[in-house]
């Protein structure tokens, strides 16, 4: 991190899609003064089933447009980059990068209970960064974790209503109740999405959408930094997609509502 970042620089917010606005969301109800880039990956997506090399290179693209429009911080509003890549890339760019589970676990790792579950993507359960982070600080917690590889495609697709969607989802909550889990960390910023339907067959407040916990973190971190923005007005805010910008905007909707969303082909950004 470079000592001279000018704190009215924009804050740059990535996923693999309407994930990362679950995160987007909560921030600008915090701090609505930033200006804010946003970038959905939707020509990747999902990223959950990818191998790291493939998510380490989406990232590095990803990062690098952040760079060019010359950002002070950026947010990675996914648990799956950030249990993949974040190690990989953290040294490679002169700005903040905050990564949302190692960002959430010690508030996670003080919740006073005993046996926890974490839903998320596959490749971040096969990392076991959620376990290892969590027991940095607390070694006594149990951690049940289930991958659900339908989820993010159902919630892409605005298609949790049907019937089928329904089923698959509970039947990855079934197999995870069989473990008396006193709350369960939705691991991927796409689940908030399913809160609807997961509260059917579960008290609602067994799910913790860890962002809450992910934005207060960095408003702390911005103002001990000295990085919050100067303006008293409404900052800005620019949505990118890399596909499939009518899709994201219907999707969007039960977040955060994107009028201008711009398609963006990352292969042709130059790095300055
Ligand atoms: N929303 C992301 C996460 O938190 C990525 C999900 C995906 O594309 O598979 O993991």
């Amino acid at each position: 991190m470079t000592e001279n970042v000018d704190k009215n620089n924009k804050i740059g917010f990535c996923d693999s899609g309407v994930g990362g606005l679950t995160v987007y969301s909560k921030f600008r109800k915090l701090l609505d003064t930033e200006d804010c880039i946003f970038f959905g990956d939707l020509k990747n997506s999902p990223y959950g089933d990818k191998t790291k090399e493939q998510l380490v290179g989406y990232s590095r693209n990803v990062f690098d447009f952040f760079k060019s429009k010359g950002v002070k911080a950026v947010v990675m509003a996914c648990n799956t980059t950030s249990a993949s890549t974040y190690p990989v890339i953290k040294h490679e760019y002169d700005f903040k990068i905050y990564p949302i589970i190692q960002s959430c676990a010690k508030i996670i790792a003080d919740l006073s209970i005993k046996k926890l579950g974490i839903f998320a993507t596959s490749s971040t359960i096969n990392s076991g960064v959620y376990e290892s982070e969590i027991h940095k600080y607390n070694s006594n917690m149990e951690i049940f974790s289930q991958a659900c590889p339908e989820w993010v495609r159902i919630v892409e697709s605005n298609s949790s209503a049907k019937q089928e969607n329904i089923d698959i989802i509970k039947k990855d909550l079934d197999k995870m109740m069989k473990h008396n889990p006193e709350k369960i960390i939705l691991g991927c910023t796409h689940y908030p999405y399913l809160i609807d339907v997961l509260s059917q067959y579960a008290p609602k407040d067994m799910f913790i959408d860890p962002s809450q916990f992910f934005v207060e973190f960095i408003k702390n971190d911005l103002e001990k930094s000295d990085l919050l923005n100067s303006k008293n007005s409404k900052g800005t805010e620019e949505f990118y997609v890399s596909a499939n910008p009518d899709a994201f905007k219907k999707a969007s909707k039960m977040f955060y509502k994107t009028d201008n969303v711009q398609l963006l082909n990352l292969e042709k950004i130059k790095t300055v």
